[in-house]
This record gives structure tokens, sequence and C-alpha cells, in this order.
């Protein structure tokens, strides 16, 4: 399907979603995050694909909610309309989703990283939550997302400033997984996206789920949690071809099933 704000594209079982308002440093418009969700939705319903990349350009991954679609707005538009409630696609997606970011990844686009699973950033990229110097604060999880990620007083920092952090600083706040030169960024992004694809699916979709868990539930109920999900991945087949495959010294063949 051809979409508008977005060109989208297969590398054998790897979605690839770049996203594409060069004119507006990528601005998510209403109608670039429609497309996205649109994508995301046709990946999570595609068996083929095991993993999805969400990039952007060179010079940005996004530059944040599209200002000047909504600057006139008023309260009751945002709130009744729940102006940005579709925002969090990327997050409700079930298959992991890897952020390669290269240059700005301001307001909702640093946002729109963080609901992704791994981010990855070109060496060029730049984080930040800059909605305080336009008069309002983070709407789609800047304040939330970004305080368990790198901790409050760097999300104060960046909320209460709207400075922005470069990519070696977001690799040690823990926002970021690598940094990459920026010219191999996309390509580092996919070999990651591809070797999470080549593991077996169910292992990998509980593994996100577990994960997730951390950031939502107590220790306890992650850790029991955790378990039951680890005892359920012995009724897999999978689990039996990757264990006979570790004794008989070969590569496992995953069936996802
Ligand atoms: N919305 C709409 N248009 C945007 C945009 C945005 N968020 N960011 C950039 N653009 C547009 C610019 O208006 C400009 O368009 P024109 O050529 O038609 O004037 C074009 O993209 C290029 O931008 P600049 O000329 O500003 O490029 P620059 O290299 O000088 O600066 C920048 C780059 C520092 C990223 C600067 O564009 C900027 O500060 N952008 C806004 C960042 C921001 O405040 N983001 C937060 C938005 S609010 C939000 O996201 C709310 C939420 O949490 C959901």
């Amino acid at each position: 399907m051809a979409y508008e704000n977005i060109i989208v594209e297969t590398r054998d079982e790897v979605g690839l979603i770049r996203l594409n308002r060069p004119a507006a440093l990528n601005a998510l418009s209403a109608g670039l995050v429609a497309d996205v969700n649109h994508a995301l939705e046709v990946f999570e319903g595609n068996n083929a694909i095991g993993a999805v990349v969400l990039t952007g350009s060179d010079k940005a991954f996004a530059a944040g909610a599209d200002i000047k679609e909504m600057k006139d707005l008023s309260f009751p538009e945002t709130y009744l309309e729940d102006f940005i409630g579709s925002w969090d696609g990327v997050a409700r997606a079930r298959k992991p989703v890897i952020a390669a970011v290269a240059g700005y990844a301001l307001g909702g686009g640093c946002e729109f990283a963080m609901m992704c699973d791994i981010v990855i950033a070109a060496e060029n990229a730049k984080f930040g939550q800059p909605e305080i110097t336009l008069g309002v604060i983070p709407g789609s999880g800047g304040t939330q997302r970004l305080a368990r990620a790198i901790g409050k007083a760097k999300t104060m920092d960046l909320c209460l400033t709207g400075r922005l952090m470069d990519a070696g600083e977001a690799e040690r706040a823990g926002l970021v997984s690598r940094v990459v030169p920026t010219a191999n960024l996309l390509d580092e992004a996919l070999k990651v996206a591809a070797q999470i694809a080549r593991q077996s699916r169910p292992a990998v979709l509980l593994a996100k789920e577990a994960v997730n868990l951390a950031f939502e539930t107590s220790l306890a109920e992650g850790l029991k949690a955790e378990r039951r999900s680890f005892y359920t991945l012995f009724a897999t087949e999978d689990q039996k071809e990757g264990m006979a495959a570790f004794a008989e010294k070969r590569r496992p063949r995953f069936k996802n099933r």
C-alpha cells in the first residue's frame, strides 16, 4: 500500500517504516501517525515479519508533533477528541520495534523512539523534550517513559529546560542501547532486527512482554510472570529444537511454534 507520509518496505523477515515528511523534519502530523499505525498493524498481521525498524532521515527521526497543525487547537478540541489518543500505536505493537534514530528526535519524536523496544542512535542524534519552550509539556510519554528510562534528574532537566541531549549522553543515561556511525545506522538497525526475527517468535514476544512488565508491576509480580512464561515456553517445539541444537552443536531451525 502507498502511504503519503511514510515509506514502507520489507527486508526478508524485517519490516521497515521510514518517516517521510522531509520538509517538516518528519513532524508528526495526524496523517503520519495514522500511516505508522496502519503499517504497523499490517506488519503485526504478517506472519513472515518478525521485527520492525522505525526510522527517519539523516537529519531528523522526527522533530515532534506538528506544531503548525496543532497551534490553533482549543482545550475542548484536544481533550474531547483526545487529539493524541491514538499516538501509542508503536507502544501497542507486540512484535519488537527498533528505533533507528539519526538527527532530531524531539518532543513527540523522542516519545515515538521511547515507545520502541530498542533505540539505536546515530552519532548525530539529538534527543529532547522541548515542549516547555512552546508553553506546553510532553503529551505522549515524555515525562513518564523518559523518567523510567533515564531517571528523575535528567528527565526534569530535559523537560524543564527544553535542552537537547546528544547521542553519547543518551547512551550513558540509558535511553539508547548503542551509538553507531551515522552512515551505518540503518544497516546496524536492520542487522539487530534480523537477529531478533531469527529467534523463536513465541519466546521473543514473551521476552518483550516480560521486560515491559518490569515497568508496570511490582518485582514479586514481575518475577512470578517471568517464571510462568519461562515454563510456558517448554510447551513449544522451538524450545525442544533450540536446546537439541545446542546439545548437537548446530544452529537451531525455529518454526515459531
Ligand atoms: N512541527 C511543524 N513543523 C516543523 C517542526 C514541528 N515540530 N519542526 C520543524 N518543522 C519545520 C519548520 O517549520 C521548517 O519549515 P519551513 O521550512 O516551512 O519553515 C522545517 O521544518 C525545517 O525546520 P527548521 O528551519 O526549524 O530547521 P532547523 O535545522 O533550523 O531547526 C529544529 C531544527 C531545532 C528541530 C527546529 O525545527 C525545531 O526546534 N523544531 C521544533 C521542535 C519541537 O519543539 N518539538 C516539540 C513539538 S511539541 C510535541 O511534540 C508535543 C508532544 O509531546 C506530543
